[in-house]
């Protein structure tokens, strides 16, 4: 009689899986536990989540579809948009309107909103298709950020300012793509944030990081330095400080990908006003709004001129601000440099 054989164990690598939830998943999942939820802003989620995957195509054969370089145009608020980002911008908004949820998208590369032609869309959404231009010709990490908002006007009218100019606190979704060593979408709609990883083989986004929270203090430093002399006294006396303690200055120059490695590693990304651009550099509606309400849900702070980003009053769809985001120790170090009265300069006299 044929007595069994035991079978030899496979080795642990070739059935360990790696990858578990997938984004599409845990958005349904979410779903459920919010009893009145009519599943259209999962559905823009997932919209979003497919619009990154067609930009990270287009970012990962950039250099093969002879699509890096200028474009040879400025976007609205002056600046020489890269192939890029306006290809980055068209996949994203074709994706939003393909998608049906979104009745008008804002983007950093439009002068005006664009309407989808879903007037009965409930979201509108403002987007960064492509952030960290000067890194897009060099094989830099560089993002998508974006920020979602319930519509203010009536469902089946056009989408009009309004629904752009609601205020920080109103979003109720924000998030961003890097696309990094590997690509990561990283979300919050108001309940925590969590993060995925993409698997390029398989085509999904998997859970890798489900509950982001954003060390209480760290010990480095994310701004441009060359723009020293510039800074008012105050983001001076913090650098200084954050340099007699021997902190790391790391700057990619990549908001996202700045942003990204102090949220998990802890630290402050700092764009001050500077001569150039006394406002601040960095875009009110799809930097800096998405990206602080997403550091609050994280557990950290986010300061623009005297209080809190998500409280600026938003009057243009390009509006700049300053922004200083990251651990909230930090923030609050920042934040008491800033209070600090200036002392009146003594005068010397010869
Ligand atoms: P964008 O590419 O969307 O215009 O954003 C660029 C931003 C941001 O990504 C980065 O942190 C910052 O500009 C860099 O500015 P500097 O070159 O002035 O440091
Ligand atoms: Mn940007
Ligand atoms: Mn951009």
């Amino acid at each position: 009689m044929h007595t069994p054989s035991t079978p030899t164990p496979l080795p642990e690598h070739t059935i360990a899986s790696p990858v578990g939830t997938t984004l599409e998943r845990y958005i349904m999942q979410k779903q459920i536990e919010f009893p009145y939820a009519t599943g259209e802003l999962s559905q823009l989620l997932r919209d979003i989540a497919l619009a990154g995957k067609i930009i990270n195509r287009e970012v990962n054969r950039a250099g093969l579809a002879g699509i890096t370089g200028a474009y040879g145009q400025q976007n609205v608020q002056g600046e020489d948009q890269q192939q890029l980002d306006v290809v980055a911008n068209i996949r994203f908004i074709r994706a939003l309107r393909n998608g049906g949820q979104a009745c008008a998208v804002l983007s950093e590369e439009e002068d005006d909103i664009i309407h989808t032609g879903n007037d009965h869309g409930k979201y509108v959404v403002a987007i960064d298709p492509l952030d960290g231009s000067s890194n897009i010709n060099v094989n830099v990490s560089i993002g998508t950020i974006f920020s979602i908002y319930r519509r203010v006007t009536t469902v089946g009218s056009k989408a009009t300012r309004e629904d752009f100019l609601q205020g920080g606190r109103q979003q109720v979704a924000a998030g961003y793509i890097l696309y990094g060593s590997s690509t990561m979408l990283v979300y919050t709609t108001g309940h925590g944030v969590a993060g995925f990883t993409y698997e390029p083989s398989l085509g999904e986004f998997f859970l890798s990081h489900p509950d982001i929270t954003i060390p209480q203090d760290g010990s480095t430093f994310s701004c441009n330095e060359g723009y020293w002399f510039e800074y008012p006294e105050c983001v001076r006396t913090y650098l200084m400080d954050c340099k007699r303690q021997r902190f790391a200055g790391r700057y990619v120059g990549s908001l996202v990908a700045d942003y990204h490695r102090n949220l998990f590693t802890g630290g402050i990304y700092l764009y001050p006003p500077t001569g150039k651009n006394p406002e601040g550099k960095l875009r009110l509606l799809y930097e800096c709004y998405p990206l602080a309400f997403l550091i609050e849900q994280a557990g950290g702070k986010a300061l623009a001129d005297g209080g809190p980003v998500l409280d600026v009053v938003p009057t243009d769809f390009h509006q700049r601000a300053p922004i200083f985001i990251g651990s909230p120790a930090m923030v609050t170090a920042y934040q008491a440099c800033a209070d600090e009265p200036v002392l009146p300069t003594t005068a010397t006299t010869a």
